[in-house]
């Protein structure tokens, strides 16, 4: 059985004050079925985690470099993740992926180091407007996975999240029919390549717009196992009701 996962990614927002914030999700969280992530800015990494030492929350990176040391001005590695007292990673965010023009072979390899390295990674996929109005979604979600996931993944190490990038701070969601499509896809996709024990057991989340007043909608979709939550992870106000909508 997956233990269901809400995840905050909160970009590059928040300066210590906004750590407080942790405390407050910790405090109102009344689901201890639900596994808690936050991804801060990297600067905040090790105050968050030693916010959230023995809770439930876990703190991660959104980002890593592909290898573990050497001269790659502000980079980060997974080592240094590690050590920092993160648990897991962000890896292939659409924001990285254009902004940084990570390919997946890129993400790939940032995933193997993670995962060498005792990180959770969680891998993002998702198509874009076009390629979604064009027909492409599943094609696109299917060679992104294919490229981005290396063959060291396991069901402990592995989480996907499918967030569409049109649905990424646009207000815009996809229906539920179309989430249903892409996540069942994705858990066949697993299937095929690591064979049925691993793939039950890798958590799918939904990212893209998800608030308080759409959750519960989402989380009933069939192979979401939790969401990947940008805004609305930024406050306990509006991230708490998201972890109460996971049943
Ligand atoms: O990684 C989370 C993200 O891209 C979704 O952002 O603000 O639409 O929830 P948002």
């Amino acid at each position: 059985m997956r233990r269901k996962l809400a995840a905050g990614n909160w970009k590059m927002n928040g300066l210590t004050t906004q750590l407080v914030e942790l405390d407050n999700i910790l405090k109102s969280n009344e689901n201890p079925a639900v596994d808690l992530l936050i991804c801060p800015p990297a600067t905040l990494i090790a105050s968050a985690a030693k916010h959230a030492r023995g809770s439930a929350m876990m703190i991660g990176g959104q980002d890593c470099h592909v290898n573990l040391s050497g001269a790659h001005t502000g980079d980060i590695s997974a080592e240094m993740l590690r050590d920092s007292g993160a648990l897991a990673v962000i890896l292939g965010h659409s924001e990285r992926r254009q902004d940084h023009n990570e390919t997946d072979q890129i993400v790939c390899k940032k995933t193997q180091t993670a995962m060498e390295n005792g990180l959770i990674s969680v891998v993002c996929l998702g198509e874009s407007l076009e390629q979604r109005e064009s027909g492409e979604t599943l094609q696109v979600i299917g060679a992104q996975l294919a490229g981005s996931v290396p063959d060291c993944a396991t069901s402990d190490t592995l989480v996907i999240a499918y967030e569409p990038i049109w649905a990424i701070g646009t207000g815009l969601v996809p229906s539920l029919e179309q989430i249903a499509e892409v996540h069942d896809f994705i858990r066949e996709k697993l299937t095929e390549r690591f064979g049925t024990d691993m793939a039950n057991g890798v958590r799918i989340l939904y990212g893209g717009s998800v608030k308080p007043d759409n959750a519960a909608e989402i989380f009933g979709v069939s192979n979401v196992d939790g969401a990947l939550v940008g805004g609305a992870s930024l406050s306990a106000q509006d991230f708490c009701p998201i972890i109460s909508a996971l049943e």
